[in-house]
């Protein structure tokens, strides 16, 4: 019997990007630049249904592709955010198209933040300079159903003031007082009247229930093992601490072997493990 309605092709084959128009680039520094995409076929944006901390293959026709981690909320519905970083060939050629113009991308892929778990306990969200691009996701997730969790406290740390990504959200988030948002940079310039130091610094002052809360950090791997430590000196649990880990990907679907973390692949095991996993994994950490 033939079925009333083929399903769509593009949602099986996971090798076949599907086309996707930008519809904003917003600059956020010298490097980085936020680009909203709206999958252009009605059945793929049904299709991309994603969590915080997941990953999509971005493809710009004729030079490559590259995984990015989606930055909006999955409550943002019909677009997705990407913050990129201009890093080589795929991510310069992505900085230099215009709104309107048309690039593929393939996903969602791997393990994000175990949000339903999280809720009902504090949050402590880690980032240091582009590691924000996921967790942004995470906070904005939070924002949407923010009376289902506590405390929320977000430590971010960047190397210099210009850096500093989604400077006009952070604003936004400093004048709320259901988050604790605290910025601190490695180098001050004159304009720069906030912190200075890592971000490691900011935990002595933190107050926090160890039994309650749950942590995600992200950021350039040698940030994890100090902020672990700071968070195992308060007593969290291993196994509340989620880490994200960035590893080179080619196919994002568990068949290359190319992100291969200890006896796991990044790209489906991961990128988000808990700390417990993550200390089992070789090389992780
Ligand atoms: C799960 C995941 C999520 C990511 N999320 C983001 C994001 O949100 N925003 C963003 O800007 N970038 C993100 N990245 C990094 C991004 O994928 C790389 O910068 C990109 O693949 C570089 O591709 P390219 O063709 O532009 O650079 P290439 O021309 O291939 O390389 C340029 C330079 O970048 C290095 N490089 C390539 N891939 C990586 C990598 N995975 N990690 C570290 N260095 C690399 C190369 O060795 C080379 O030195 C993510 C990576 C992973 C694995
Ligand atoms: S990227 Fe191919 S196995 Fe993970």
């Amino acid at each position: 019997m033939i079925p009333a309605t083929r399903p769509a092709a593009r949602a099986v084959n996971p090798y076949r990007p599907w086309p996707a128009r930008i519809t904003s680039i917003l600059e956020l520094t010298e490097k980085e630049k936020l680009f909203e995409i709206r999958l252009i076929d009605p059945a793929a944006r049904d299709a991309f249904s994603f969590e915080s901390g997941q990953f999509a293959e971005v493809s710009i026709f004729g030079v490559g592709e590259a995984p990015i981690s989606i930055s909006s909320a999955p409550s943002k519905q019909g677009f997705i955010e990407l913050c990129v970083r201009d890093a080589g060939d795929v991510t310069g050629a992505l900085h230099r198209k215009r709104c309107g113009d048309v690039i593929g991308i393939r996903g969602p892929f791997g393990r994000g933040f175990p949000f339903e778990e999280m809720k009902g306990n504090d949050i402590l969200l880690v980032a240091g300079g582009l590691g924000i691009a996921p967790l942004k996701s995470l906070i904005n997730h939070i924002h949407d159903t923010r009376h289902e969790f506590g405390k929320v406290t977000i430590l971010y740390g960047s190397r210099t003031p210009d850096e500093i990504l989604f400077r006009r959200q952070f604003q936004m988030w400093q004048h709320r007082d259901d988050f604790d948002l605290i910025l601190t940079v490695d180098e001050a310039d004159d304009r720069w009247t906030g912190r200075t130091g890592l971000v490691t610094g900011l935990f002595e002052e933190l107050d926090i229930d160890p039994a309650d809360t749950w942590a995600a950090i992200c950021g350039p791997p040698v940030m994890y093992k100090y902020v672990i430590a700071e968070m195992r000196k308060k007593q969290m649990d291993v196994d509340k601490i989620y880490v994200s880990f960035e590893r080179r990907m080619k196919c994002g679907v568990g068949k290359c072997g190319h992100c291969g973390v200890g006896h796991q692949y990044a790209c489906i095991d991961g990128p988000v493990f808990n700390y417990w996993e993550a200390m089992n994994l070789q090389e992780a950490i």
